[in-house]
């Protein structure tokens, strides 16, 4: 901890320290839990392109959610890779999000991109303005008890999936792959279970009309150990090979979308208190980053980021504030802090996924620095 301290005043606060020899852990033992299943990294989780560009070199590929997101992906690996371009486009990016603007799959249809799908609407968007695209049907499947859930605004029913590729091949394009989402840290291993088991029964009916189908996959979720309370990653996996290996021929290429496994425990936040006041008798200390920033994950991604001092001390019950003029900028009404003063630093770790990536610029209070380490 010595280390981040001496950065941070070095630097100045916040500062959001990325460590990159944890993603290149994370990475590895992403691939020797789930050896037949090709990481696509979701870049929303942190799009920093140092993360995109050390994952890229570790063989990892993208899934972006957003034209510029698949911009960073693309000129961050486009001159190191040797593969021709279509091996390449698809090997190294899928377009993950389900809802695409007319505009962007026009910029879009020169890549001949893999992109998701999960309604009749955009289907013929795609047709219009994307035609080079291949398909990827993302079906709805159930998020119980994962803590951010996805169910509700993505996927098609599987009732009506296999008459959605029908469809698309009967108006010309291709259904390259099924995929699903079983929810952002997924603590309940059922839901992949049972959407393994939905993704081949659709596969099997589409094949039986004659549409053979190569890939699956299945999305992102897996749990990050915030807490003893998360679930083994390891254990999920075991039971994810046995499944894929019960279930798929050989021959199916399996891919994973993960986000926060990737990052969420490669970033700590620095951060400094600017003021201190007691109300009712409860301290309130208020620092320099808060939830319009990279606390943001406390409101979005319904995430906790225990704050801890550099100092120690009898710990007593207070409150803690971001800097802006807003009182939804409350980080925490009940952290156990030891006594502290203004300009005493303090820190947040495991805050890589979700945060600094949907940080704003509120009251002008510009996002957190980015320092790298072990690159
Ligand atoms: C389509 C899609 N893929 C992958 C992810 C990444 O999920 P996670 O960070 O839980 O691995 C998300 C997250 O929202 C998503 O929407």
């Amino acid at each position: 901890m010595a280390d981040i301290l001496k950065i941070a005043k070095k630097k100045g606060t916040p500062v959001f320290i990325l460590d990159h020899k944890k993603i290149r852990e994370n990475y590895r033992e992403f691939k020797e839990a789930l050896p037949r299943v090709q990481a696509y990294y979701a870049v929303k989780a942190n799009s920093n392109p140092e993360i995109v560009r050390t994952l890229y070199k570790m063989g990892a590929s993208f899934d972006v959610a957003s034209f510029p997101e698949f911009m960073i992906v693309h000129e961050n690996i486009k001159n190191l890779s040797k593969k021709n371009r279509q091996d390449f486009i698809w090997d190294k990016i899928i377009y993950a999000n389900t809802i695409k603007q007319e505009e962007t799959l026009r910029k879009l249809d020169q890549y001949k991109p893999l992109v998701t799908y999960d309604n009749i609407d955009e289907l013929k968007k795609i047709k219009k303005h994307c035609p080079h695209a291949g398909l990827v049907l993302r079906i709805r499947v159930p998020n119980t008890g994962s803590m951010v859930e996805l169910s509700s605004k993505f996927g098609a029913h599987p009732g009506e999936a296999v008459d959605l590729i029908l469809e698309a091949f009967k108006i010309g394009l291709i259904v390259e792959g099924i995929s699903f989402h079983v929810g952002s840290q997924c603590n309940n291993f059922e839901n992949y279970m049972q959407a393994i088991q939905l993704a081949s029964s659709i596969l099997k009916e589409a094949e039986s009309r004659g549409h053979k189908i190569n890939i699956l996959d299945i999305g992102g979720g897996f749990p990050v150990k915030y807490n003893n309370k998360v679930k083994s990653f390891k254990t999920l996996a075991r039971k994810l090979n046995t499944e894929i290996d019960r279930l798929f021929p050989k021959t199916m290429e399996i891919l994973a979308e993960p986000g926060r496994f990737m990052v969420a425990n490669a970033a700590t936040l620095v951060t400094k208190i600017i003021g201190k006041a007691v109300r009712d008798g409860k301290t309130c200390y208020y620092l320099d980053d808060g939830v319009y920033h990279t606390f943001s994950g406390i409101v979005f991604d319904h995430c906790v980021y225990p704050l801890k001092a550099f100092k120690d001390g009898e710990k007593k019950v207070c409150s803690v504030f971001g800097p802006t003029c807003d009182a939804f900028d409350t980080i925490s009404v009940a952290e156990e802090l030891p006594d502290l003063e203004i300009g005493d630093y303090l820190y947040a770790e495991n805050i890589g996924a979700y945060s600094i990536a949907s940080s704003t610029y509120f009251n002008g209070f510009p996002p957190a620095k980015v320092v790298h380490i072990n690159k």
